[in-house]
Parts: structure tokens; sequence; C-alpha cells
């Protein structure tokens, strides 16, 4: 059942605002973060995250999280690079496995490799019966309900309000933030859902650029900081379902090689929200449009109003937080591929060469 919508992606797009809401809901009391099992930060030394393909960017997102946060050393993965690099690990390390199906073969082998030589593996997955979650030691369910479309969109969304979660106990844990501040961060996070609603409303504002997007051979994704992880989940997420060749890059890495490929035909979607380095990127920006780039601006209405004319588009998406900016451009980023993929007429839900679960290596 679609529930109205022409796709699942559809669907579970615009089901995220209630789907994360409830998984929230199951995260947090009245005092502060709570799991369904407990689980203690304070001699960890490292955070190591593993997953592949969306999974693994909101890994690469909450990275900033639990070093920003909770200042927790973190590594992230690739499942696949991880079980045969065959990496040294610290027995004091928690290991973190973020799979949407549990069954991802890279992932799941991943885990086994660490299995005996970490102090504790945790899960964060979507289907609490699954291979990921019976091996290890604490599974943490994303509650996103089932997910359909191969383009992962909603249990993205849950992953990062699972991952978000998990860093603001453990900097609690680690006394880098008292309670005031952690009932603050909760706070930002619960907003998180109406925050969404607003972004959704905007779909026919994206739609309408969309149909440029898809005669577009070529698209890049910029973002700084934590939403540079989200600039490589929005190429992902187009490449997937509308066959558009994208690469996300950090906005500082520009000018360090990607700069040669703009032109006039190859759009620039740019994820800002006015933060502290909001001046840096709006100088990337102006590089773009300096070699006739067409410069896609996503951002906040302060941003917007900083940034001035020039670009080719600016989305005003509602304010937020930068800390967890991420979650909301995700929204946005979604659209962009479903919108882009309708204009190019392809399978949304069922993108040729994919599946769903990846159990085979
Ligand atoms: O089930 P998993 O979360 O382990 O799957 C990981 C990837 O295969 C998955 O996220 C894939 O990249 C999606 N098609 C992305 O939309």
């Amino acid at each position: 059942d679609k529930g109205g919508h022409k796709h699942f992606m559809a669907k579970e797009i615009f089901e995220q605002p209630v789907v994360l809401a409830d998984c929230l809901s199951h995260y947090t009391d009245a005092g502060g973060v709570t799991l369904p099992q407990p689980l203690d930060f304070t001699q960890t030394d490292r955070v190591i995250l593993v997953a592949c393909g969306t999974a693994y960017y909101a890994c690469a997102i909450a990275k900033y999280w639990f070093e920003q946060f909770a200042g927790i050393p973190c590594d992230v993965d690739i499942a696949s690079e991880f079980r045969y690099r065959e990496p040294p690990v610290s027995p004091k390390a928690t290991a973190l496995f973020v799979s949407q199906s549990g069954e991802t073969a890279d992932t799941l082998a991943a885990l086994r490799y660490v299995t005996e030589k970490v102090d504790r593996v945790v899960s964060v997955v979507n289907v609490p019966s699954s291979s990921i979650a019976r091996e290890s030691d604490v599974a943490l369910p994303i509650l996103a309900g089932v997910e359909v479309g191969v383009a992962s969109t909603k249990a993205f969304m849950n992953q990062l309000g699972v991952l978000a979660n998990l860093a603001i106990m453990a900097a609690r844990q680690r006394g880098r933030i008292d309670a005031v501040r952690e009932a603050e961060l909760l706070e930002i996070l619960h907003g998180m859902p109406g925050l969404i609603n607003q972004a959704l409303a905007l779909e026919d504002k994206i739609a309408k650029r969309t149909a440029r997007l898809a005669e577009a051979k070529s698209v890049l994704f910029l973002g700084r900081g934590a939403m540079f992880p989200l600039a490589m989940e929005g190429a992902l997420k187009l490449k997937e379902i509308s066959y558009i060749h994208a690469e996300g890059y950090a906005s500082g890495e520009l000018k360090h090689g990607p700069i040669a490929l703009i032109d006039k035909t190859v759009p620039v979607i740019v994820f800002a929200p006015r933060d502290a380095l909001f001046d840096k990127t709006i100088s990337n920006m102006q590089e773009v449009m300096a070699r006739d780039g067409k410069v896609w601006l996503i951002t906040d209405a302060e941003g917007a109003a900083q940034a001035g004319d020039g670009t080719w588009a600016t989305l005003v998406m509602p304010t937020v937080d930068p800390a967890l900016a991420p979650m909301l451009y995700a929204v946005a980023a979604q659209l962009i591929a479903y919108h882009t993929a309708l204009h190019k007429g392809t399978d949304v839900d069922q993108p040729r060469n994919l599946a769903k679960s990846v159990t085979v290596e």
C-alpha cells in the first residue's frame, strides 16, 4: 500500500516526521536519553562505526556527533574495506554496526571480525530479528517500519535519530555536557519532526527545479562539516534512482580537483545552513559561479540573505541548529533525487541493478 503516493519512496519520505517522532519517543524519558538496553560509554576509548551505502553515510554524519558532543575519537569504515583490511582494534572500543536490513553480508562479516576483539558490539538496525541484531551484544532498533523503496530514506533518518541519541548520551556519561545541555540537545532533536514537515512542504519548489537537473550528465553535491557526508548521501540517492552521475565532495576539496569539472552544464548543489563556516562555503560557491557553474544553494533564511544573488536557485529551508542540520537537509536531498527521477521516468522503487538487501558480497 503506497498510502496514496505514486511510489513507496515518496510514501517513505513523507512518513519521516511520524516514524522519527515515534523512534525518538522510544529513546527519551523524563531523565534524558534512555535505551532499550543499557550502554555505558565511560570506559570506551574509541567508537568504530561500520556500514555500507546510505547506512555508511549515517555513520559518517554520526562521527561528527561522537567527536563534537562526546569528545570520543571515532573511526568510520565501509564494511567491505574494514573486514579485509584487518585493522587493529582497541579492546576498549565500542564497535557500532548500522544496517537497515541487518543482513548485509559485508557488514555482518565486519561484525564477526570484531566480535572477539572489542569490548562491545552494538548494532543499529531496522529488523530486530536480523542476523546483525542477533549477533551483537546490544541491538538498538530504529523503528522505521518496513522500508520497501530500494533507495533508503526513512531508515536513514531514523538511523540518524538513534545515533544522535547515542552521541548525546555518551556526552552526558563522559561529563562533556550537563543535564541542561542534554535537555537542550534533546529539544532540538525532538523539534526535528516538525521541521521535517516544513521541509516536506517545499516539495513543489524543489520539483520545479529538477527538470533542469534531469538534463544534466553530472551533478556535484557540496557540504562542510556534517553536511559533507550528507552531500555524499545526496549524490548516492540521485545516482541510484535517476542514473545521473553525481559526486559528493567536501566544499573545501573543490579546488583540489573537482573544480575542473565545472562548466554551465554541471549543476552544483550546496547544502549550507548558516553556520560558523558559512563564509567559506560562500566563497567556494563563488568560485563555481565564476566558472559558469549552476549553483543550487540549499540554506536557511539568514544564509540566503547573506549569499545574495547570483545562484541559479536558492531553496530556503527552515532554520535548524547546525549540529543536527543533516537530518533536516536529508529531506531536500531525497526530494531532489525523487523528482529528478520522475522527470527521467526511471523505476524509482526498483532501480536497475540494485537489490534492497545485499546479502552477497
Ligand atoms: O540494509 P543495509 O542498511 O545494511 O543496506 C546498506 C546499503 O546496501 C543501502 O543503504 C544502499 O546503499 C541503499 N540502496 C541506499 O539507498
